[in-house]
């Protein structure tokens, strides 16, 4: 039996990657700190949990990457969407608890996540990848269902970015059968893609402590997940809303311009501007 099930209050949100594709910029910015229209781009997976019911969020950090807890801990509620508007720095920090936790070694998001376990501390668990950026809430769509994963259909080529999952439909919902860590396109077994938000019980501790590096070298969230399968149910959700990867340049003005459109205050003119430079 899952034990501890129930919606998850504790959101862990891993900021420890080296960001590699935004380099040069990440010798000096750590990516999560960079700005995505108005805010940083990690603030959305935060806002995300805190709106999916989270009252307590983990960041695992490396050693060199106190600036984003720094950024964090002094978060307002303007640095929030309108529904926190005139909240105080006491009541937003009163509402949330927000801590870090070290992941000494870049080992992979498997590793990162193990290192949230003392915190977390035998309670069911939500991790949100801010690199992914969900115009819905992803998160909260798993909530009623922990332990979950959030899924998104791929292109063929695509496929070996991601976790791939096999599932089958069971009393209309998605079960996952087996996971597969960025397969080769043709050997994955579908083209259902991890989305960057999980929903978890704690005995995915168990299979994360008896891992060896899968994936390029790295311990992997996808392998416990697999292993995980083989005694306890998981289940998917599809997404179909938009998102965006603001882990890299592509995906951070996708993103930044998505906001922007949608800004009641500025998205009249900028449209117009874009407009004029597609005529162009
Ligand atoms: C990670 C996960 C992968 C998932 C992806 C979603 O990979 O390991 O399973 O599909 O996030 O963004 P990364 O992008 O960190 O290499």
């Amino acid at each position: 039996m899952v034990s501890k099930e129930g919606h998850p209050k504790i959101a862990v949100i891993p900021v420890a990657g080296r960001g590699t594709r935004w380099m040069p910029i990440s010798r000096s910015v750590p990516k999560e700190l960079l700005p995505v229209w108005r805010r940083t781009s990690a603030s959305y997976a935060f806002e995300e949990a805190l709106r999916a019911g989270c009252d307590e969020v983990i960041f695992v950090i490396s050693p060199g990457k106190h600036d984003v807890l720094d950024h964090f801990l002094r978060f307002d509620a303007s640095d929030l969407g309108p529904e926190y508007e005139g909240m105080s720095w006491e009541n937003l920090h009163e509402r949330v608890r927000i801590h870090a936790c070290i992941q000494e070694e870049a080992k992979g998001l498997g590793h990162a996540i193990l290192c949230a376990e003392h915190d977390v501390a035998n309670r069911p668990f939500a991790v949100l990848l801010p690199d992914e950026v969900l115009m819905e809430n992803g998160l909260m769509m798993l909530m009623d269902e922990t332990p979950a994963v959030l899924l998104m259909e791929v292109p063929f080529e695509q496929r070996s970015n991601y976790g791939i999952v096999k599932a089958h439909e069971e009393n209309g919902r998605l079960r996952i059968d087996d996971l597969v860590e960025k397969p080769s396109p043709a050997l994955a077994p579908s083209s259902l893609a991890i989305t960057g938000r999980y929903t978890f019980t704690p005995e995915i501790f168990d299979f994360l402590k008896i891992l060896q590096p899968g994936v390029g070298g790295e311990i992997q969230l996808t392998d416990a997940m697999r292993l995980y399968t083989q005694k306890y149910p998981l289940h998917g959700i599809l997404y179909r809303g938009m998102r965006h990867d603001v882990g890299q340049p592509f995906g951070l003005l996708t993103a930044s311009l998505d906001f922007a459109l949608r800004d009641p205050d500025h998205g009249n003119d900028i449209r117009q501007i874009v407009q004029k430079m597609l005529d162009r």
